[in-house]
């Protein structure tokens, strides 16, 4: 990876690609904001695009496209079947996997929907070293149960551990032995870990994993959405890997894996999605599920020219100058939020910084949602909008009980090669200036709460006029800024 030193000592991300194709933007001043807000219901997910100025809600179909990829596009051979588009992407697939079945999905929670169909009984069992929302949904629909097995600093928000996305291996063994290995439908390793914030877990771990399930004849199947993330790490992190190239690394943990399948809203920068294995009973079986949820076996639900682009793009991510970029930002972001003393989750992670609601706003009883009034006031102070991972995401039980979330975190997630610098210092500035006027940040109260999902439609109303008062702070403390 190139390394770069700069003489004044400062610790700067430098980009390693020039900005070709832009897109304007508008910061709309506070007092519009405060309207969106209310309009919004509070709630990120229902801001509208022209009232927002960085969009930190998901990395997810996103990302900034190479020059490489858009001219890819435009050559894309259209066909129901037997396009050659298809084919250079089943060919990269191999080369960079070496696995021999490759099958086409709309986006990552299809393959879920695929696998899970096909691997998932009632009754049974998939652990885990962590859940991803649609994951979990589609596991649960086919009658199975997730169990949770990440090693313990896992879900420490301050922690040095270089590997918090590792799967512990004795509570996989004890798990298998409690509950006998014909109940375990499938081990899933999900790499980058996207609701513990982006953590990585190690080579080594997942040898270890391996290991068990050859040991107990189990299938391991790798959610590889967030892998570009997870390799920077462990090139970076894990000592007996520096000297292995990216390509490496990834075709080794391609050979310990069954089945590997992604988003390639994520993965690759594009969109679309994919299942890749060598066991033939498993895709014959996949494969039929396909042609009946996502379209004829290749194009499974995508347009052709998104198959050109995620061709190039998985290629493009075997290369380091591309893969750190989004860590690096991250990075610059955790830390210079943590040199503030802003509780943040460490250390620095893929996918986008993590703000620890819970310290962040102490006096927010856990019934008026944390994190959700930290994402709606982060919202009002910078025009920044980042999604909430807290209570609001989890659901009631069956007798309409909160079940309140392990962790109330704000995510703002870090579009890879979207934004400069120069923004994510703005976006940590109000961040810094919020920090300050914590104390005039209240709660919320549901005024519309769908009974599944509420996350995304929910709507919530401030449990005082706190809005009003944090904007007037806004504009004693910065003049006329927007
Ligand atoms: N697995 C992981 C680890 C993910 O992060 C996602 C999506 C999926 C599966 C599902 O893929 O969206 O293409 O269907 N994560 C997005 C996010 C939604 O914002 O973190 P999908």
């Amino acid at each position: 990876m190139s390394k770069i030193t700069f003489y004044s000592g400062e610790v700067v991300p430098l980009e390693m690609h020039k900005v070709r194709i832009v897109q304007k933007l508008d910061l709309v001043p506070i007092e519009r904001r405060l309207q969106a807000v209310a309009e919004a219901g509070n709630n990120t997910f229902l801001l509208k695009n022209r009232d927002i100025y960085l969009d930190m809600l998901t990395d997810s179909g996103v990302n900034a496209m190479s020059d490489k990829q858009l001219a890819a596009m435009m050559v894309s051979d259209d066909s129901y079947a037997g396009s050659e588009s298809f084919t250079k992407l089943e060919n990269k697939i191999k080369e960079i996997f070496g696995t021999e079945y490759f099958l086409p999905v709309h986006q990552g929670r299809a393959a879920e929907n695929i696998i899970s169909k096909v691997l998932v009984t009632p009754g049974s069992i998939v652990p885990m070293n962590y859940h991803f929302t649609t994951s979990k949904v589609h596991v649960v629909v086919n009658g199975g149960s997730v169990d949770e097995i990440i090693i313990d600093e896992g879900l420490q928000v301050t922690s040095e551990c270089p590997f918090k996305g590792n799967m512990d291996i004795d509570k996989l063994e004890a798990l298998i032995q409690k509950n006998g290995a014909e109940k375990i439908a499938f081990v899933r390793i999900e790499t980058g870990t996207n609701l513990i914030g982006g953590q990585p877990h190690s080579l080594e771990n997942l040898r270890q994993v391996r290991k068990v399930c050859d040991k107990y004849g189990l299938l391991l199947v790798f959610d590889a959405s967030l892998l570009a993330d997870n390799l920077y790490f462990i090139k970076t992190r894990e000592e007996s890997c520096q000297n292995k190239t990216i390509r490496e690394i990834t075709r080794e943990i391609a050979d310990l894996t069954d089945i590997i399948y992604f988003s390639a809203r994520k993965l690759g920068c594009a969109r679309g999605g994919g299942i890749c294995t060598n066991n033939k009973d498993a895709y014959m079986k996949m494969r039929e599920l396909v042609t009946l949820y996502e379209g004829f076996l290749t194009y499974g639900g995508m347009s052709i020219r998104e198959i050109e682009a995620m061709a190039v793009g998985l290629d493009e991510t075997m290369d380091e100058n591309m893969i750190n970029q989004g860590p690096q930002f991250i990075a610059y972001m955790v830390n210079e939020l943590v040199k503030k003393g802003v509780p943040v989750i460490t250390p620095p992670g893929g996918l986008g910084c993590h703000l620890d609601a819970k310290q962040f706003l102490p006096h927010v009883p856990k019934t008026q949602y944390i994190a959700g009034a930290l994402a709606s006031a982060y919202y009002l102070v910078s025009g920044v909008r980042g999604m909430e991972r807290g209570s609001i995401s989890e659901q009631r039980d069956e007798n309409g009980v909160e079940t309140y979330a392990n962790m109330e975190l704000l995510r703002l997630a870090m579009p890879r090669r979207v934004f400069t610098l120069s923004q994510v210092k703005y976006a940590v500035d109000r961040i810094l200036w919020l920090y300050q006027n914590r104390d005039l940040v209240g709660g919320l109260t549901f005024v519309e709460e769908p009974q599944i999902l509420r996350f995304f439609f929910g709507k919530l109303a401030p449990t005082s006029d706190w809005q009003e008062k944090l904007a007037a702070k806004f504009r004693a403390d910065l003049g006329d800024s927007l």
